[in-house]
């Protein structure tokens, strides 16, 4: 017989509070505030000064992916911005990318006068592959695939359906620095690839982001676009093509500064969120009744930063999510009370209606293009169906095994007595 739940006056799974926390910035300590220090007492902020920390980041992050170049700006929004600027996306393109990210991504196409197309999720809560197909159309020039809460999305088949059309490929790996799927970082599947170092993320300098590429063209075009000034800092002959002015992107040596800490911390924090998603799931049932798990195409590469289960009906998914908080989980779910989930493209007005900040209606409106996309609040039912019953856990850096084992045990007695 399924114990009794928490909900129904049962004894709680969870007795004392899961330990809260983040991620890198949980883990700032002396070595920071050194690195800070020694730059405010250099006095030397600007990134264009010689051993500079931006530029050293810039060289230690290409060498810990494998990237032959990259480039730190200041968010992870001007990341896409250039990545997208470097493989040539513009007015008149359209750019396929998931309904489940943060409204960042779509802005950042936006922002190069590109058209957003916004596809369904399936059970990896990343671009479905079929869905993507469908929406290719002779304007589409790229896709951008999302690797949200750390998980890969299905990378390895979204490359290759890219390669099939000619499109190329820009992984927004904001929410997914250090990840990697099949033996390769997130990001260096595609032609390009773009970190956040924001506040939330798994390595933090407050603000921040790089993108980084295999290919020096787009290298090169993602730095002009980040930098009209790079001319005056850098001579033409060390250009291959001639420099173009966009906007600044500019980040400082302060931030250059922690972010060559955090990203020497970054294999210890996902060896330690790792091993918690391995707790988690080697605890949790192997025959739920009430749920399927995320699909995750290469579990042993991802951040282990976030698990998730997709509950098989709305109705029960909130009732498991009742459950689970008397037993002491709180799970993350698109419809929480006060402050629901808003990575969804539900919640992106600004483009759902093609407001511009022009009267032509730029970029919608945009001769250049002549396509005829139109959105609407429930134009992805199936990502709507399978977010609505998604239930998220995050793991964070203050947690120990123990807690992980805990919060999948009161899973299984959730799904035991509801399922
Ligand atoms: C999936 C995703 N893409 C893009 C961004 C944008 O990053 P930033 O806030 O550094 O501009 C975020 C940030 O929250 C994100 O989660």
């Amino acid at each position: 017989m399924a114990a009794r739940l928490a909900i129904d006056g049962g004894t709680p799974v969870i007795a004392e509070p899961i330990p809260g926390g983040m991620h890198g910035p949980s883990m700032i300590d002396q070595r920071e505030i050194d690195a800070v220090t020694e730059v405010l007492r250099s006095g030397k902020l600007f990134r264009f000064v010689e051993d500079s920390n931006v530029g050293n980041f810039e060289s230690e992050a290409a060498a810990h992916l494998g990237a032959k170049h990259a480039l730190m700006v200041n968010s992870g929004t001007s990341a896409i911005i250039c990545g997208l600027t470097g493989i040539g996306i513009g007015p008149g393109d359209e750019v396929i990318l998931p309904g489940y990210t943060f409204i960042a991504t779509a802005a950042a196409i936006v922002g190069v006068g590109a058209i957003p197309v916004i596809a369904e999720i399936d059970d990896s809560l990343g671009l479905d592959l079929a869905d993507v197909e469908r929406k290719i159309t002779p304007h589409t020039k790229a896709i951008l695939p999302v690797h949200m809460q750390g998980v890969p999305c299905r990378l390895e088949a979204i490359v290759e359906l890219a390669r099939k059309h000619d499109l190329k490929v820009i992984e927004d790996c904001c929410q997914c620095v250090g990840g990697q799927y099949k033996g390769k970082y997130a990001g260096t599947w595609g032609d390009a690839g773009a970190w956040s170092l924001n506040y939330y993320k798994v390595i933090s300098c407050g603000e921040g982001g790089l993108v980084f590429t295999d290919d020096y063209d787009i290298y090169e075009r993602a730095a002009f676009a980040a930098e009209p000034g790079l001319p005056m800092w850098m001579s033409d002959s060390e250009w291959q093509s001639k420099p173009f002015s966009r906007q600044c992107y500019r980040t400082s040596e302060i931030l250059g500064a922690i972010a060559r800490v955090q990203l020497s911390k970054l294999e210890d924090i996902l060896g330690h969120t790792r091993r918690l998603k391995k707790a988690f799931t080697a605890e949790l049932a192997d025959d739920p009744k009430g749920y399927i798990r995320q699909h995750v195409d290469d579990p042993t590469g991802e951040c282990g930063i976030s698990a998730a289960i997709i509950v098989h009906d709305l109705e029960l998914a909130k009732k498991y999510a009742d459950a689970l908080r008397a037993e002491g989980l709180n799970a993350g779910t698109a419809y929480n009370e006060g402050f629901p989930d808003r990575h969804i493209y539900t919640y992106w007005d600004s483009i759902l209606f093609k407001h511009s900040p022009d009267a032509s209606g730029y970029p919608w409106a945009d001769p250049r293009y002549k396509g005829d996309v139109e959105y609407s609040r429930d134009m992805c039912p199936q990502t709507l169906s399978i977010l609505g019953r998604a239930l998220r856990f995050g793991f964070n850096v203050n947690m120990q095994e123990e807690h992980a084992r805990l919060m999948a045990a009161a899973i299984n007695k959730v799904d035991a007595a509801l399922g």
